[in-house]
């Protein structure tokens, strides 16, 4: 029987390579990788096409490219990029033109990397937290949340997937420790005693192949976490796994807001409404039902005990 393709944008980062060596990985599992990157000459492409992938040219700002890209495909998992530009409009673009080249190229089952529109919690009027990009609390949640729409209103099977903080911020985003003016690593989260949903962002993919393997979550939202941990809890496997004590300072948001690297403001609100729903945010994000999805998923102690050493402690 032949193969089932999904066709990956973001394949050569986080989320879309973690997908891709799933399927990869699982040569008899009935499924095809096709990565999307802008540069197939690239060395992380090729690195793709060596482990079997089939690699295309594609971006998320050209709806054309993406159609060609996604044609014959069973499958699509759509990610955005905020980071690249911090614009919640063109991540609703870039979102749009997915829905759409999925929807025209006949796609079977789209996975949509997607956030919670942290509006329909906390209006927009509330004053609790400054609003950005003139009408948003969390502008990459927001429009993440808001771009569900897309996809529902082109009708095109879709799982929502509501992913989570990934623990490999404290590798590339310098959410690691960092050491105070007392010589001691301070790891700063502004989150008081609430937990935050964390994942190996490998395992993202994973539990999204996971999905691909479940039509029955065609029109669901799932959430995926790996472990939900309060900052102390954070600071306390941190210590374990760099044999050294690392205390968690959980200085408010307003402080974390100001401390003015590009994105402050908007991790500062981000960790804010994580704090104060948490409950519905930890609940929306099931352990149990992430490691169905995928028997690898990691604790933070195991993904520390793989990944201490690349953690910069400033
Ligand atoms: N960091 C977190 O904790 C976290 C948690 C939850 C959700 N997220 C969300 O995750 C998203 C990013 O996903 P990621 O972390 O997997 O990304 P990533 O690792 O930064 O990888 C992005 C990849 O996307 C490709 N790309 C960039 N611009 C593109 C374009 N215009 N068209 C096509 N491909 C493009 C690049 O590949 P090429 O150069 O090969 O084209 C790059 O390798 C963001 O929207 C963020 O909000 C992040």
């Amino acid at each position: 029987m032949s193969k089932k393709t999904i066709a990956v944008v973001g394949a050569t980062g986080a989320q879309g390579g973690g997908l891709v060596r799933a399927i990869l990985a699982d040569p008899s599992g009935g499924f095809a990788a096709r990565a999307l990157t802008r540069d197939p000459s690239s060395a992380k492409a090729k690195e793709l096409a060596k482990l079997g992938a089939e690699v295309v040219a594609a971006n998320v700002n050209d709806v054309d490219s993406l159609r060609r890209a996604f044609q014959g495909a069973y499958g699509a998992f759509c990610v955005t990029f905020f980071w690249e530009h911090f614009s919640a409009d063109k991540e609703k673009a870039e979102a749009r033109a997915m829905a759409q080249a999925a929807k025209d190229a006949g796609v079977k089952h789209v996975i949509w990397s997607t956030l919670e529109d942290t509006r329909k919690w906390l209006p927009i009027t509330d004053t609790r937290m400054p609003t950005l990009q003139g009408k948003y609390n969390v502008p990459h949640f927001d429009a993440k949340g808001e771009a569900n729409a897309f996809f529902s209103e082109v009708g095109v099977p879709t799982t929502f997937l509501n992913t989570c903080f990934y623990w490999d911020n404290l590798i590339h985003f310098g959410s690691g420790p960092k050491k105070g003016p007392d010589g001691k690593l301070a790891f700063v989260l502004p989150m008081g005693d609430k937990k935050l949903p964390g994942i190996a962002a490998e395992d993202i993919g994973r539990c999204a192949y996971g999905i691909f393997k479940r039509p029955d979550l065609i029109g669901k939202t799932v959430g995926i976490a790996g472990e939900h941990l309060t900052g102390a809890q954070m600071a306390a496997a941190l210590s374990k796994a760099l044999g050294q004590e690392v205390v968690h300072n959980a200085v408010p948001p307003d402080v974390y807001r100001g401390f003015g690297f590009p994105g402050a403001d908007e991790m500062g609100n981000m960790f804010q409404f994580k704090a104060d729903f948490e409950e519905q945010y930890c609940a929306a994000r099931d352990l149990a039902f992430s490691r169905s999805l995928n028997p690898q998923l990691q604790t933070f102690a195991q993904w520390l005990s793989v990944n201490k050493d690349r953690i910069p402690l400033g």
